[in-house]
C-alpha cells in the first residue's frame, strides 16, 4: 500500500505551482516515460513517476528584460538542488514514508549533471530512469519547458498511471538500490 497517490502530489496547490511553472506537458510526458521505463528496468514505479512529475520543479524563471536568458539560466541554475528540496518537503507534508521520500529527492537532485562540477555521477538505477525519462522528451532550446496540455487530459493521465500502479504486484513496490 502506498501512502500518498500520484495524483494526490500532482493536486497539490504548491506541485500545481510549480508544474505550472516549468511546463505541466513536459512533467505529464516525463512521468510516462519513467512508468515504462521502471518497469522495464525494474526499479519501484512509484518512486519512479514521482520523481518524474517533480523533477523540474526546482525551476526558477531567468530572465532579462521581459525575455528567457539562457546564458543567465545556464550558469547559476540549481535547479535539481532547489526541486529535491521542495519535493521532499511536500512528500513528507502529504505523509510519504520518509524512506521513499528520500530516494524520491535524490532521484530528483541527481536527475541532471548540468549543475555539477565536471566529473562522472554513479548513479542509481532509479535516478538513471529519472534522468532517461527526462532526456527521452527534451527539446532543442527548452522547447519542452513551453509545450501546453490540457490540464483534464494531465489529470487523467496522472489517475491512469495511479490505477496502473496500484494493479502492480506489491514486490514491485519495495524500496529500489
Ligand atoms: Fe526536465
Amino acid at each position: 500500500m502506498r501512502n500518498v497517490t500520484l495524483t494526490e502530489v500532482y493536486s497539490h496547490p504548491i506541485a500545481q505551482k510549480y508544474l505550472q511553472r516549468s511546463g505541466l506537458a513536459h512533467a505529464i510526458a516525463v512521468t510516462c516515460h519513467a512508468y515504462k521505463l521502471a518497469v522495464k528496468y525494474g526499479v519501484n514505479p512509484d518512486l519512479a513517476t514521482k520523481a518524474a512529475l517533480l523533477h523540474d520543479i526546482g525551476h526558477y524563471e531567468w530572465y532579462t528584460d521581459g525575455e528567457w536568458d539562457y546564458e543567465k539560466y545556464k550558469e547559476n541554475d540549481i535547479h535539481a538542488i532547489k526541486g529535491a528540496e521542495r519535493a521532499h518537503k511536500l512528500l513528507i507534508r502529504l505523509g510519504e514514508n520518509p524512506q521513499s521520500a528520500k530516494e524520491i529527492a535524490l532521484a530528483i537532485l541527481l536527475h541532471t549533471d548540468s549543475y555539477l562540477p565536471e566529473g562522472s555521477l554513479n548513479q542509481s538505477t532509479l535516478q538513471k530512469v529519472v534522468r532517461l525519462a527526462d532526456e527521452m522528451d527534451e527539446e532543442p532550446g527548452g522547447g519542452h519547458h513551453y509545450r501546453k496540455i490540457n490540464e483534464v487530459t494531465a489529470l487523467k493521465t496522472i489517475q491512469k498511471l495511479d490505477e496502473k500502479i496500484d494493479r502492480l504486484p506489491n514486490s514491485s513496490l519495495k524500496e529500489s538500490v
